[in-house]
């Protein structure tokens, strides 16, 4: 009833599927996991089985880790439960690391008192004559149990549910396809490499997903905003498999705020009729305004804000001009070629403080890499401008080089001890072994210790040299190794209080007046969101401790590599000029071993300098539009109020 009256109420009116917004992705998987946990002991009552539909992927993970929690803490029984996973990749064993049996295993079959014989996932080993066999029997298992009461989704950025590519029918059932280019991607990285990722899965259909009873579809992050825009609001398509959803009877889709992004209600609310206006929403407004009609904000009139929908903030404000000035100004403010500060200068509208001129920073750069891609030419400002800047890489990196590297690099070592008659016999077993390692590994197959060790080193001896090419000193760099990654796999384990111990320890030794950390929530790893909770965490727990220089410190927020600020959230804008670039970019190189091709690119085939400098040349480009000067580039941070 509830979700009726928000489906057809005003601000909801583009949605044709029923759209819950969380303001986190841990709030949303709760919610979800009680639903479900709801459902599945009101069956109990009645004696009855619940059949669930489940999926796998980073989307769920927090859903499956709630309803263990139900089952450990407060009796939740999984007895009752029959489940049917959605899908399998084709060929997949069910113990390698890819599986969705083992990921099923991992995250919540294990850890309750299901029955074995009650959990069903479409098998990666049939052979390929007996797959549409083995697909139809699928279906009737599903039926013999009745049907599903309850099917879980994701979404890929392709629109998929289930792999249910586009061009996937309605009435389409369990069946071996093909799978699309942008999931081979998206996939790479857990199978470290496109390459070793299969291109075949066995999913359920579409018209097995729409036969359940009930429908939830989640998506987080920012990187699945835009698709689902064309879920909620587009028109049913086979080019958008997940539009589909809009003919189900008891379909619901949750977000978080940053996948809820692209929906009008909320990138565009003015559009749907009069909402309760605030400073940061007519900053949002004017920008858009300015950027639709390509006008810069001071040129906007009072006709184009009455034909857009924004007539109210004239009444409120009296005029175009008026608007126009106020958001012109404070936009104008965030320009600074100080990041640290500009001494001895008026700082009341200034981004930063002007004292101390010379200012304690540190930035934190998740991967060894991070610090020069995201904010390469303010750090080089910082440095110039006299400051005491360190940067703490949170982790090694280490997943992401290349093995023919590793044997590059301890051959070096080897000849290198020849060459000056140092220990030989112990560096060359070494490269024996570190080679017959290397060759010896399958793929997809995790590291062995000295392999990760090796590939740690390489990336921390580049991010040495981004360093001094920065013009900062070895003993500056401090490298963390942040226990929480060290997997050698891409999927890491929870943070925990070593993490945290550690951050608060270089925070304290160093007492910094400013924190510069990655914002970028949508990594594909997520290993960004990770080290930015640990900071957060850290931080808290100094706050709690009333330590003293906390108070006199700023912290910025930059964007990782995937993807830029919204111009109504930059509160400091460092604008580039073409030599700093030109410098940022020398600094990005010396990371050799993620030049040319990363084995981690994410869905973008430009190498890290390349989509740095074309996002801090967008960012300029963006304040010339709004008619704000012209610069080669901008870096943009957000501060953050603790
Ligand atoms: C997984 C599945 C897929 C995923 C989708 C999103 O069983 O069927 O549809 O739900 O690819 O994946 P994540 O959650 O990893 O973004």
């Amino acid at each position: 009833m509830n979700i009726h009256l928000a489906f057809t109420s005003e601000n909801t009116r583009f949605e044709k599927i029923p759209t819950r917004i969380f303001d986190t992705s841990i709030d949303a998987s709760i919610t979800v996991a009680r639903e479900i946990a709801g459902l599945i002991r009101a069956k109990a009552q009645k004696n009855e089985q619940c059949v669930l539909g489940l999926a796998t992927g980073s989307t769920p993970t927090s859903v499956y880790g709630e309803l263990v929690r139900l089952h450990q803490e407060e009796g939740l029984s999984f007895q009752n439960v029959v489940t049917f996973n959605l899908d399998e990749y084709y060929p997949m064993q069910p113990n390698a690391l890819q599986s969705y049996v083992r990921f099923m295993q991992e995250y919540l079959f294990e850890q309750v008192d299901i029955l074995p014989e009650n959990v069903h996932i479409p098998d990666g080993t049939v052979p390929k004559e007996k797959v549409a066999e083995f697909c139809a029997a699928y279906e009737a298992k599903i039926e013999a149990c009745g049907g599903l009461d309850l099917q879980v989704l994701g979404i890929g950025r392709t629109g998929h549910i289930g792999f249910n590519e586009p061009g996937s029918g309605q009435q389409s059932r369990t069946r071996l396809i093909t799978l699309d280019h942008i999931t081979i991607t998206d996939a790479a990285s857990d199978f470290f490499g496109e390459e070793n990722v299969p291109r075949k899965a066995i999913t359920m259909g579409v018209g097995t997903i729409l036969a359940a009873r009930k429908v939830i579809l989640m998506a987080w992050g920012e990187g699945k905003a835009a698709i689902i825009r064309e879920a909620v609001e587009g028109a049913v398509s086979d080019h958008v498999p997940a539009t589909y959803l809009q003919d189900h009877p008891d379909a619901t889709v949750v977000l978080d705020r940053a996948s809820a992004a692209e929906l009008t209600r909320v990138k565009t609310p003015w559009l749907l009729g009069e909402i309760p206006w605030n400073h940061l929403l007519i900053k949002k407004a004017v920008i858009w305004l300015a950027m639709k009609l390509e006008t810069p904000i001071l040129k906007l009139t009072n006709r184009d804000y009455m034909d857009h929908g924004m007539g109210d903030i004239i009444t409120e404000f009296d005029s175009a001009y008026n608007i126009n000035i106020r958001v012109f100004n404070e936009l104008q403010r965030t320009i600074t070629g100080w990041p640290g500060g500009k001494p001895d200068a008026d700082d009341s509208t200034r981004p930063e403080r002007a004292n101390p001129p010379q200012k304690r920073c540190i930035i934190f750069s998740p991967h060894p890499d991070d610090d020069v891609i995201s904010m390469g030419g303010t750090f080089i400002r910082l440095v110039d401008q006299g400051h005491e800047v360190h940067v703490a890489y949170q982790t090694s990196g280490n997943i992401a080089v290349f093995d023919d590297d590793v044997v590059r690099f301890v051959d070096f070592v080897n000849d290198f001890h020849k060459a000056f008659d140092l220990e030989k016999t112990v560096t060359s077993m070494m490269f024996d072994a570190v080679k017959r390692k290397v060759q010896e590994k399958q793929p997809g197959e995790v590291d062995a210790a000295e392999v990760q060790r090796i590939k740690g080193l390489i990336r921390r001896t580049e991010a040495k040299a981004g360093c001094r090419y920065v013009g900062i000193d070895d003993s500056r760099a401090h490298f963390l190794d942040l226990p929480f990654y060290e997997t050698g796999k891409v999927k890491k384990k929870p943070l925990g209080a070593e993490d945290i111990r550690i951050t608060v320890d270089l925070l304290n030794a160093i007492q910094p007046h400013q924190i510069y950390a990655a914002g970028d929530l949508s990594d594909p790893h997520g290993t960004h969101r990770v080290c930015l909770e640990a900071i957060f965490r850290a931080v808290e727990q100094l706050k709690q401790e009333n330590t003293p220089w906390l108070k006199d410190c700023y912290i910025w927020l930059y964007r990782g590599a995937w993807q830029e600020w919204e111009i109504e959230n930059v509160d400091m804008a460092v604008p580039l000029s073409p030599e700093e670039l030109l410098r940022k970019r020398r600094a990005i190189f010396k990371h050799q071993s993620q030049k040319d091709r990363p084995l981690f690119p994410g869905h973008d085939s430009r190498e890290f300098w390349q989509r740095a400098e074309s996002r801090n040349s967008g960012t300029a480009r963006l304040y010339d539009q709004l008619g704000l000067p012209e610069y080669e580039a901008i870096e943009a941070f957000k501060r953050y109020y603790f």
